[in-house]
């Protein structure tokens, strides 16, 4: 019997599939249960190491479902969830919102719904882990101070509108039904596996494909960044030590602007595929802004950081090396990610360029 059962949402994603290769390896008297629906953005290829561990399954769902994820939750006795499944690219979400309503705030519920079912009352040894973004706190202006966990929640896109709200629902959960809850809020993650429409592997392919870089506005948008493992270990911390009915942030302490942010990214790309520096700077394209696009994010995670001593590990020029390296080794990944929905979603979004 295992010590623990605990399901993980959206494992099959870019963050998910870092914390069930964590958890897995870490934990191997836990019983690990991966729900994912495998939407466009879920690749069972991501866990192809994993898939074999004696103490991982998975299950391919939807956590709107609640009667079947009612099911799974008693035919695996799960005590403990951590949530990531999602909605997660704010350019989608502004070109389809009610997507991100059903499965980000829908979703959520229904998972709640279903883990007060099953758990009954019985709350003991049992936690719901809330996986959120730094985006509901809104936007920053270049001399405000870093997002804490008291910052008023203040969404502006689609996206984080949708997991503002099911933040809401989960601290609802706790304060009407006593369900231990812990929501964790982070900043941009980036590393291996993340789908090629977000800003860092988009840049990556497009210089390895020789295909403009679309910069949004001015460049001048500022995201703190954090590798994606270090966002996995902060997971592992908040869900085995942190206090049932808080939040904490989390958050790389690495704050860069957009246009900083791609020219590091070419520097990184040209000199691992031994192209003279500044090859690829003319790919460099300033387009349209994205509508609402928030100016500035950062966070104070010193809750995190005083009160379970967590901290990040690796440094921006570190995880991009790592991030390039991977993506040059690994481009039968992309290759495999980019082809159909893909194209028609990049050139709806791009055009031609
Ligand atoms: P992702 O888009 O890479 O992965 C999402 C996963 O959820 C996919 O595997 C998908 O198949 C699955 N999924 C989607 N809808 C589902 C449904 N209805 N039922 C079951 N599975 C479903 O996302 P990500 O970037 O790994 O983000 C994971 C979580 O972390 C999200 O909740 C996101 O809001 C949050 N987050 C992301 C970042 C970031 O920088 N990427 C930062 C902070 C928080
Ligand atoms: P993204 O990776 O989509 O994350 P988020 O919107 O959740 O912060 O975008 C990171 C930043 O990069 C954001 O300010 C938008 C910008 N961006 C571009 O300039 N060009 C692009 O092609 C993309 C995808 C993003």
């Amino acid at each position: 019997m295992a010590e623990r059962n605990i399901l993980i949402t959206g494992g099959a994603g870019f963050i998910g599939s870092h914390v069930v290769r964590l958890f897995v390896g870490r934990y191997p008297s836990y019983r690990i249960v991966n729900l994912d629906k495998l939407t466009y953005a879920g690749n069972p290829a991501n866990l192809a190491d994993v898939e074999r561990c004696p103490n991982y399954t998975f299950v391919k769902g939807d956590i709107c479902d609640m009667e079947s994820v009612c099911d799974l939750l008693l035919r695996y006795e799960i005590d403990g969830i951590v949530h990531l499944a999602a909605e997660s690219h704010v350019d989608r979400s502004i070109t389809d919102p009610f997507a991100f309503a059903r499965t980000n705030v829908m979703g959520t519920l229904s998972l709640l719904e279903a883990a007060r079912r099953q758990w009954d009352g019985r709350y003991d040894g049992k936690l719901f882990h809330h996986i959120s973004t730094d985006e509901v706190y809104g936007t920053l202006g270049p001399d405000d101070t870093p997002f804490s966990e008291t910052t008023a929640y203040d969404p502006h896109s689609p996206y984080s509108a949708s997991k503002a709200s099911s933040d809401h629902f989960v601290r609802a959960y706790h304060d009407t039904f006593g369900m231990p809850t812990v929501i964790t809020n982070c900043s941009n993650n980036y590393g291996p596996y993340q789908f090629p429409e977000k800003l860092i592997p988009l840049c990556i392919n497009n210089i390895l494909h020789r295909r403009a870089i679309p910069v949004y506005g001015s460049g001048d948008n500022v995201r703190d960044w954090l590798y994606v493992e270090d966002h996995a270990r902060a997971i592992d911390t908040v869900f085995h030590r942190g206090c049932p009915g808080e939040s904490y942030n989390i958050g790389g302490g690495c704050e860069r602007r957009n246009i900083e942010m791609v020219k590091g990214i070419i520097e990184t790309v040209d000199r691992l595929t031994g192209k003279a520096p500044g090859t690829s700077l003319d790919l460099i394209t300033y387009v349209a802004d994205r509508k609402g696009h928030d100016l500035r994010y950062a966070i104070n995670a010193s809750k995190l950081a005083d009160e379970l001593g967590w901290r990040p590990k690796v440094s921006l020029d570190e995880g991009l090396e790592r991030t390039v390296r991977w993506y040059l080794d690994n481009r039968a990944w992309t290759d495999s990610v980019t082809s159909g929905e893909y194209m028609r979603y990049y050139e709806a979004m791009y055009g031609g360029r």
